[in-house]
């Protein structure tokens, strides 16, 4: 952000030594830094400089002249004009001369052989990263998402999370950040009590170590319901879940194997879910990893006089959070029977991330992203300024809530399947499938496609489209659900977006004599040769692709990937629809318009990829 600089309005220097009088050293030299800093081609990680907020206003835009002129009490346009002079050593090899305009904007412009230049660059990568430069200084971000928990279902929720998350991890490592991906899977708590009780009836052989893994324990969710109810019911029972979670946080055998078979046979159904996601590198991490650490939390908080007993239990009581009556809201760190809360864990997990180094088997992260739902947004809130406040967050090191909206049905009501049950991942993503190779199966009858062909295309695009339509949505919206919408090849979906490539792909072959065998290979980049507004306008398109990056990098909404994807093959369509490939005017004008479609195709390849999306070469 542009920091105002600290001095009010001045009084005209009387010493009259120079023509801009009017302006300290001081700020002459934060007004040159700050012009000078970044305007840089090929990305703008500087926020002075921001996109062209409509075409008219050029590629790039910068603002910062009427704020800057009010706090120095200058000429909004005056202080533009002396921005540009700034500028321009800068720009000129790339840009056009800069235009004022209104009060003060300033519209850059890139020349039009800059931007073929890039172009060009771009398409000599297509099956790579198109030339896109990684980040200078690499920051360590921790990814925490997907995170479902032990014996109960894996929800809608949960697999929002899992996308959002994959996709902010794929886009930060391939910026060149170092990004750990964690699943802090929900295997600690007092919910265990009654699972390992009921196996001890139930199953016994899963409470000895040198049995339970051979322990099938069927339906985990059928289980944890008898177990639930049991424990409602059931005060005796209820007395034995209680001592279970004494004697499994003390690290009793018994409790410890049984406890050890429910989390193995959960994460054989969660794996099932990774698999059919294509979800890598997700390392698991759950709550239980913390124990060791949430007595010293308490403690330390305590020490701190920030947590303080409330009602038998232990609490941290922070400003401005009330419940609804006004009495303020405890946060809780211990409960009254001596076990730990939800926040504890998550207050332990910061210090393991950011404040402890490495000698002590911390992270040191840069950033730590947290991708749930938007109702544990105050949950966060709160961990967060608790942690600032116990010193637990070193400078240099941020917390970011990520939070989305639910996910509704296509009457915007509870997603639930038609008999009212919730809906398990496993058949919602099945059914994307199913209809997806039904379709496919319509429209190639007369291709003699083979059925694993249709079965692996059909799995790309059925799995792609939920995943395109979750992320093309603003995440904190609600999103519903609707097969229907996803699966149409018409507007921002991912089948129309494989399609897409597909048919680039088709002209590729085409006019280049490639049979459809193998992959496609990419013609070689060659001068682009402008004919048609068209070319430009996809240019001017893909070009954007390194600022959509850095913008989602910073505020992490993948949408904006998804619209990119969108506009740019809409700007394709445009120019395919007025420039021919194949009956160009002139061998030039031919390869020119190939690279056109190869750096458009590299293009959407690289974001779908990083959509968590294969593309196919053809549909
Ligand atoms: N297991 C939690 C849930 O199902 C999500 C955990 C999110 N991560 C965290 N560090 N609290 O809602």
């Amino acid at each position: 952000k542009l920091e105002k600089p600290k001095k009010k309005k001045k009084k005209q220097d009387t010493s009259g030594d120079s023509e801009d009088s009017s302006i300290s050293e001081e700020e002459k030299k934060a007004i040159a830094d700050m012009a000078a800093k970044e305007a840089k081609p090929f990305s703008i990680a500087d926020t002075m400089v921001t996109l062209a907020t409509r075409a008219g206003f050029g590629d790039y835009q910068v603002n910062a002249a009427m704020g800057l002129a009010k706090s120095l009490g200058m000429n909004p346009r005056e202080c533009a004009s002396m921005i540009v002079e700034k500028i321009r050593p800068k720009i000129e090899d790339f840009m056009e001369e800069p235009e004022i305009a209104g009060p003060g904007f300033i519209n850059l412009r890139f020349k039009p052989e800059y931007l073929t230049s890039v172009v060009e660059y771009m398409a000599s990568d297509p099956a790579g990263r198109l030339g896109l430069p990684k980040v200078s200084k690499p920051q360590k971000i921790i990814i925490d998402y997907s995170s479902p928990n032990i014996a109960k279902e894996m929800h809608v929720g949960h697999l929002r999370s899992t996308i959002i998350g994959d996709t902010l991890s794929n886009l930060l490592s391939f910026s060149g950040h170092d990004v750990v991906r964690l699943n802090h899977v929900g295997d600690w708590g007092t919910q265990f009590g009654m699972l390992v009780e009921h196996l001890r009836d139930e199953y016994p052989a899963a409470l000895s170590l040198e049995t339970s893994q051979d322990v099938d324990l069927g339906d985990l969710v059928e289980l944890y319901k008898a177990a639930k109810k049991r424990f409602d019911v059931d005060d005796e029972f209820k007395a034995r879940a209680r001592e279970g979670v004494v004697n499994l946080q003390a690290g009793n055998d018994e409790e410890i194997a049984a406890w050890q078979a429910l989390c193995a046979a959960s994460r054989v159904e969660y794996q099932k879910i990774y698999d059919m996601l294509g979800i890598k590198g997700l390392q698991e991490r759950g709550e239980s990893f913390y124990n060791p650490y949430l007595k010293d939390v308490v403690e330390d908080l305590e020490s701190k006089g920030l947590a303080v007993e409330s009602e038998g239990a232990t609490a941290v009581f922070l400003e401005g959070y009330t419940n609804r009556d006004g009495t303020p809201l405890p946060m809780l760190v211990r409960k009254s029977d001596g076990g730990f809360n939800y926040a504890t864990t998550d207050l332990a997990a910061i210090r393991q991330r950011v404040e402890m180094t490495s000698e002590d088997g911390g992270e040191r992260a840069n950033r730590v992203l947290y991708v749930t739902d938007a109702g544990q947004a105050q949950h966060f809130d709160m961990v967060f300024s608790a942690a600032k406040m116990a010193g637990y967050v070193p400078e240099g090191s941020s917390l970011e809530h990520v939070p989305f909206g639910l996910v509704q049905g296509e009457d915007g009501k509870k997603f639930a399947t038609r008999s009212g049950d919730t809906v398990r991942l496993k058949d919602l993503l099945n059914e994307a499938v199913r209809i997806a190779g039904d379709d496919l199966r319509a429209r190639t009858e007369n291709e003699n496609v083979p059925d694993d062909v249709i079965d692996q295309v059909a799995r790309i695009i059925g799995i792609g489209a939920v995943k395109y339509a979750d992320l093309s949505m603003n995440r904190e919206s609600n999103y519903r659900f609707s097969y229907e919408r996803m699966l149409s090849l018409n507007g921002n979906t991912a089948p129309y977006m494989l399609y897409s490539y597909a048919r680039i792909c088709g002209i590729i072959r085409k006019a280049s004599g490639q049979e459809v065998v193998a992959n496609i290979k990419w013609p070689e980049a060659s001068k682009i040769t402008i004919t048609d507004e068209s070319e430009m306008e996809l240019i001017r398109s893909i070009v954007r692709l390194p600022d959509i990056l850095t913008e989602v990098e910073q505020d992490l909404y993948p949408n904006r990937l998804c619209d990119f994807l969108f506009e740019t093959s809409q700007k394709f369509n445009k120019f395919y629809e007025s420039c021919s490939v194949n009956k160009a005017e002139s061998p030039e004008v031919k390869s020119s318009r190939l690279t056109l479609c190869t750096a458009t195709a590299g293009t959407i390849r690289l974001v779908m990829n990083l959509l968590g999306i294969e593309v196919v070469e053809k549909m």
